[in-house]
């Protein structure tokens, strides 16, 4: 990768791969775009940023000709529960973004990049250690059928076109710089905010809901790790399991109660967000990433708990 266009950078993950990629690549190599430009401020002046709609094929067609780019990162999604409130806009943009991105990348020789998700298993799949091929019938959100259909979209492009189309199935992501938004994993951020601020949290998904989570930095090294793997060693494409902890609401808050012992937990559940929590795996077999391109994350747990907590705390203080 030498020239990197980045979809969807003013989003939860975009915020931070962009300086994690300018970090390694040159801030002139990585070209961030955003739907929203205001979303993307707090990248100003570090490197090249274009308004883009992911939608339009022309204007993305031309900006990825115009920087020469070879690989195209699409973090463009609608989440899970956001999914809900409107299926069909759901689909249009996290379809059309995963398809402008492969045909654009087909036609100008570029790698592509997106993130499938834990969302892409549903009720019929194992629950514990989900086998990374094993029965996909994530029909209970329009998120779910959406990474389905582009992880085969992304196997597609590798084998009718040889595009050089490259995934995992990320876990809830916890971060502190941008705030997820409309996801069913959002509670693991809010959580932490909740804490610092008010000492007590409100959760809307129940105790004993155990889902894989991944502290953002792991996610960011998996996502270089992944793209600079060698491809012999790719037995598979779209997508990756990665995995990294995995926790019901009841063990995170122990985690923060060994830094706040007075910190308080309560529900008030979202049927809505527990109905597609229950249908999602409480653990993932990462083994296959493990094995092809030495997949290794560095947060459990209390580490993550104890980094969150530290940065969240200096951030409200500022
Ligand atoms: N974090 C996403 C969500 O909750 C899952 O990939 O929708």
């Amino acid at each position: 990768m030498k020239r990197i266009l980045i979809l969807g950078a003013g989003g939860q993950i975009g915020s931070e791969l962009v300086p994690h990629l300018r970090g390694i690549y040159g801030n002139d190599n990585v070209i961030a775009t955003d739907v929203n430009a205001d979303k993307c401020k707090h990248l100003d002046g570090s490197g090249p940023f274009e308004p883009l709609n992911a939608l339009d094929g022309e204007a993305f067609s031309a900006i990825v000709k115009r920087y020469r780019v070879d690989a195209i990162f699409n973090l463009v999604a609608l989440l899970s529960a956001a999914g809900e409130r409107d299926p069909r806009l759901a689909w249009n943009v996290n379809i059309g973004a995963l398809t402008n991105s492969l045909y654009i990348g087909k036609d100008n020789g570029c790698a592509v990049f997106t993130p499938s998700s834990i969302g892409a298993f549903g009720n019929d799949t194992p629950k514990d250690k989900t086998p990374q091929d094993t029965l996909q019938r994530s029909n209970t959100t329009i998120y779910g059928v959406c990474k389905v259909a582009g992880e085969l979209l992304g196997d597609y492009y590798y084998h009718r076109f040889g595009v050089d189309t490259r995934s995992v199935r990320f876990p809830g992501l916890i971060s502190h710089v941008a705030m997820p938004g409309g996801g069913t994993t959002d509670y693991a951020v809010d959580i932490f905010y909740a804490a610092v601020r008010d000492g007590a949290f409100t959760c809307n998904v129940a105790a004993g809901t155990y889902m894989d989570m991944m502290y953002m930095p792991d996610a960011l090294d998996a996502v270089v790790r992944l793209m600079e793997a060698d491809p012999a060693r790719l037995k598979h494409r779209n997508s990756f399991n990665i995995a990294a902890m995995s926790f019901d609401p009841e063990a995170l808050a122990a985690a923060i109660r060994r830094h706040l012992p007075a910190f308080r937990l309560s529900y008030d559940v979202d049927p809505v967000k527990q109905a597609i929590a229950d249908s999602w795996p409480n653990s993932m077999d990462d083994t296959c990433a493990r094995e092809e391109w030495d997949w290794a994350p560095r947060y459990d747990l209390p580490a993550m708990t104890a980094e969150m907590l530290d940065r969240i705390r200096e951030k409200l203080a500022r």
